[in-house]
């Protein structure tokens, strides 16, 4: 594995991200909306950096992948979503990459009618995204590699390493 990101990176850029948002929000209350699965590792270390009245949600994006549709639409299921409307939103995720899945779960969350709606990301993949949307905070740009560590999984694996690894072709044999 080729570490991307380290630990002590990491810890850096989530009290950056906490700093924009106490920035935008101030002391108004917020709710965070996180998706699943792989936004708990930061979900939980950027709430702690947090001090306004705040709410968790979460929400699971499914991307279904087959053969025939690689890219298939992500679907939202509702996994945890308390009252949004009226309330302002940022929604979390690990890792921005074509966009569809944040693009998707926006659409999803304005259902709701929140009073204001952000997106923040840990991560985004250079040259990769598809959408004309990009997140309003984003901590560091990433080549176009496949990532796994601090939530990132491949096959549901490695979400517990501390640092982000770019993923190479012997670890995969290894699996
Ligand atoms: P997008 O819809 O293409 O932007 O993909 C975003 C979602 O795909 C993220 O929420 C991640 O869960 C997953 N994803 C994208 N790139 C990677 C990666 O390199 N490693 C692991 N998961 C990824
Ligand atoms: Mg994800």
């Amino acid at each position: 594995m080729k570490e991307i990101l380290s630990a002590n990176q990491i810890h850096d850029g989530v009290r950056q991200l906490a700093d924009q948002v106490k920035a935008i929000y101030g002391d108004q209350p917020l709710t965070i909306v996180a998706i699943l699965t792989g936004s708990l590792v930061l979900l939980a270390d950027l709430i702690r950096h947090l001090e306004m009245p705040l709410r968790v949600a979460l929400i699971q994006a499914t991307r279904y992948r087959t053969p025939d549709e690689p890219d298939g639409n992500p679907d939202a299921h509702v996994a945890l979503l308390p009252k949004l409307k009226g309330r302002d939103v940022l929604v979390i995720d690990d890792i921005f990459d074509t966009g569809h899945t944040l693009v998707e779960m926006l659409a999803q969350i304005l259902e709701y009618e929140p009073a204001s709606l952000r997106s923040a990301v840990l991560m985004r993949k250079n040259g990769r995204s598809e959408v004309p949307i990009q997140p309003d905070i984003v901590m560091f740009e990433i080549p176009d590699e496949f990532v796994v560590g601090y939530g990132l999984d491949y096959e549901d694996r490695f979400r517990n390493l501390p640092f982000v690894a770019a993923l190479e072709p012997e670890d995969i044999a290894a699996e």
